[in-house]
């Protein structure tokens, strides 16, 4: 049982593909009750909750109308992209902590007003990377934090997938169309090998940005197989790059993909001045890493490296732990303790989004941007 000491009321908005790994992890958990949701789609809300047979959970189309039926205690908005700040702010505004899929938002004023909601609110707002409760993601923050690597100075990062464009074999557009996403490759893979590493990092400020898009492979219907007509509808990146500088003048060197002729956009590697890491890529980027890390280092003049054996993950999965650190945050929350804190907080997620907005901005522009964080 939580601190509350009763079961928490959870309801969705948005009850499409990743709702339902939300659902799984809240069903393992005795101190929930699924309340209801709504979906934009008439009757998908009440399938969804079918397909889990919960014959009491409410379906609706309009979340306003379900949250002031059901009052839950939290809500999971598992919407597309351009449908995060939306409903984020409104249930900041009434009260509701929230698990916000990533990535964070679309735009950097998007998640400034998100951000000022969730001030006023005194709720919890966490943002869906379950990559950060990987055991190997924890590792390479210790390793930066151990001061083994030195002052750290230039870091690639990034992730690619060959093939991977993200419709479900032709099924689905809204990962692909800029009125549902706004974003591709850059904020959907993307936002994970930032919070990767600028996390590790301890989220230093962006400086400058010099941002690089594409979209060859997403705007070409030979490429989308069975249904050439994806080729119209696609309306954001598949490929980004870019050249950031970080305060304390760290270089950030970055790429990502969803569709390219090449097998891998490289491993991260992070240079520092006593010691340099290699953290393999996975083939098909989830923010995991491909294989043992290794660190490159000096010892008595020798050139050593040593291999750090991939951890396994034992107990609950990366999506259960990113649920369950978002229901025990909320349960302290409305409990009274204000020192209840979001376990993947917007005020490190806001930099990951300022990074994605620069290189988009910079990709639109041509040239290098300065990048600001308005006061909050
Ligand atoms: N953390 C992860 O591993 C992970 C994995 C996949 C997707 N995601 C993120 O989750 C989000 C959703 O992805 P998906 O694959 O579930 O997309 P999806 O298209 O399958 O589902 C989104 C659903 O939201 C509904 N919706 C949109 N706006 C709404 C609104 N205002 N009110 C009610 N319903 C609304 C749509 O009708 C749709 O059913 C995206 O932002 C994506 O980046 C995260």
């Amino acid at each position: 049982m939580n601190r509350l000491g009763r079961k928490l009321r959870v309801a969705f908005i948005g009850t499409g593909g990743i709702a339902h790994s939300h659902m799984k992890a809240y069903r393992i958990f005795d101190d929930v009750e699924v309340a209801g949701g709504a979906d934009l789609i008439p009757g998908r809300a009440r399938a969804f909750f079918d397909e889990f047979e919960l014959a009491d959970a409410a379906g609706y189309t309009d979340y306003r109308e379900m949250l002031r039926d059901l009052r839950p205690d939290c809500v999971s908005i598992c919407t597309y992209n351009r449908q995060h700040a939306g409903p984020a702010i409104y249930c900041l505004d009434h009260g509701y902590n929230v698990l916000l899929e990533k990535p964070f938002t679309v735009t950097l004023d998007e998640a400034v007003e998100v951000r000022r909601a969730e001030k006023k609110s005194g709720r919890i707002l966490s943002i869906g990377f379950q990559p950060r409760f990987d055991p190997n993601m924890q590792m390479i923050k210790k390793i930066f934090e151990s001061g083994e690597l030195g002052k750290i100075y230039y870091i690639q990062t990034g992730g690619g997938r060959r093939h991977g464009i993200p419709t479900g074999g032709g099924k689905k557009d809204s990962f692909i169309r800029n009125d549902t996403a706004g974003v591709g490759a850059l904020g959907d893979i993307g936002c994970y090998s930032l919070d990767m590493v600028l996390n590790a990092l301890g989220y230093p400020k962006p400086l400058t940005v010099t941002g690089y898009k594409s979209d060859f492979f997403g705007k070409d219907p030979k490429y989308h197989g069975d249904h050439p007509e994806l080729a119209e509808k696609f309306g954001v990146d598949d490929f980004a790059a870019a050249f950031i500088r970080l305060e304390g003048g760290v270089i950030l060197d970055f790429r990502i993909s969803w569709a390219m002729h090449m097998d891998t956009s490289g491993d991260t590697i992070v240079l520092g001045t006593k010691g340099g890491l290699r953290i393999p890529s996975t083939e098909c980027w989830n923010g995991s890493v491909g294989g043992p890390m290794k660190i490159y280092h000096e010892v008595a003049g020798a050139q050593v490296e040593t291999e750090l054996p991939v951890l396994p993950l034992t107990g609950l999965s990366r999506v259960e732990r990113k649920v369950r650190s978002f229901l025990d945050a909320s349960a302290a929350c409305l409990a009274g303790d204000s020192s209840a804190k979001a376990p993947v907080p917007t005020s490190q997620i806001i930099i990951n989004q300022v990074i994605i907005d620069g290189i988009a901005r910079s990709a639109d522009l041509g040239r290098e941007v300065e990048i600001n964080i308005p006061e909050i």
